[in-house]
């Protein structure tokens, strides 16, 4: 949690929970001239892109036929009933996303701008969205992030796929990646350039099929999760995710007091941020878990 927040609690005599929410949202103090610059290009490259949706609609309106897919009604085979919502409100086909100022908390959060010594400097972090909707977070979290090699995105409904993989392809196409991806090395103080600009991996599917053995780091905005889909993810996690170190959901994860056939341990002292999202600029709370190797 913030400094600033953590001092205000304190001299209020107030825990630091009461605070966060009115503070008004701050993206990481940029570490330098060109990082200001990185942050006004991605802003530039990605407002109004992963983001369409038909005047007046809600944010990122989906067909009712697609909405229907997507919460099930029409069903995925055999799991139709994991993905029915607890709550009405919170079906899978309800858009929202983080915003750009609310990927750069994120991305500090969960230690993704850390910069290792010089002598140790290869960072080598696989960020994974599952739920990744448009795409954006995925694609900015390559472009400002040289510690991660890879981004990954899964996504269920197929429009929204396909919005995320026709921006990849034309910022890959006329050469934005690089570009962008260079000037964030540039940022770090990397001299080399990184001639590599295929390190976004989306896909169009469920999430339950993904292999995450790779991800460091996954992010999981899962509001629109029933409390079965929240236990089948923690399950994944223990059972698949070896090489985890952080995850952060919208949601607290339904931990359970063991698990014999778990492979990697998620910490039991999640901690929380607040995060701008598209529909709130006061921020979310995120609950955010380390996770280690058994
Ligand atoms: C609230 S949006 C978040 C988009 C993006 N991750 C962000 O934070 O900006 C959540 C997305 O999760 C998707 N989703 C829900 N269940 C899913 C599943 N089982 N597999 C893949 N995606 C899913 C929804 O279609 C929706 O687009």
């Amino acid at each position: 949690m913030n400094l600033v927040i953590r001092i205000a609690a304190a001299i209020l005599s107030v825990p630091p929970d009461v605070i966060a929410p009115i503070v008004p949202m701050m993206a990481p103090s940029p570490r330098n001239s060109l990082e200001v610059q990185l942050r006004n290009e991605v802003n530039t490259v990605l407002s109004g892109r992963c983001s369409a949706a038909d005047a007046g609609a809600p944010l990122f309106a989906i067909s009712s036929e697609e909405a229907n897919f997507v919460d099930c009604n029409s069903g995925l085979p055999g799991v139709a009933d994991v993905y029915k919502s607890d709550d009405n409100e919170n079906l899978a086909s309800t858009y929202g996303e983080i915003t750009m100022l609310g990927a750069r908390q994120l991305f500090y959060h969960m230690s993704l701008t850390t910069q290792k010594s010089e002598s140790n400097n290869h960072q080598d972090f696989h960020f994974y969205d599952l739920g990744s909707g448009g795409g954006r977070l995925v694609i900015q979290s390559y472009l400002e992030l040289p510690s991660v090699s890879t981004s990954v995105g899964i996504e269920l409904s197929p429009s929204r796929h396909e919005i995320a993989s026709q921006t990849y392809n034309y910022l890959q196409e006329n050469g934005d990646i690089k570009r962008i991806r260079n000037l964030a090395r540039r940022a770090w103080g990397k001299d080399k350039e990184d001639t590599d600009d295929s390190g976004i991996e989306l896909y169009e599917g469920d999430l339950f099929k993904l292999d995450i053995s790779k991800a460091t780091h996954i992010y999981a905005s899962s509001l629109c999760f029933s409390e079965q889909m929240l236990e089948m993810l923690v399950e994944k996690i223990e059972l698949e995710a070896t090489s985890l170190q952080v995850i952060a959901s919208l949601r607290k994860l339904p931990l359970k007091e063991s698990n014999n056939k778990a492979l990697v341990k998620i910490g039991r002292n999640p901690w929380q941020e607040w995060i701008e999202m598209s529909w709130s600029k006061e921020g979310v709370s995120v609950y955010l878990y380390t996770v280690e190797k058994i």
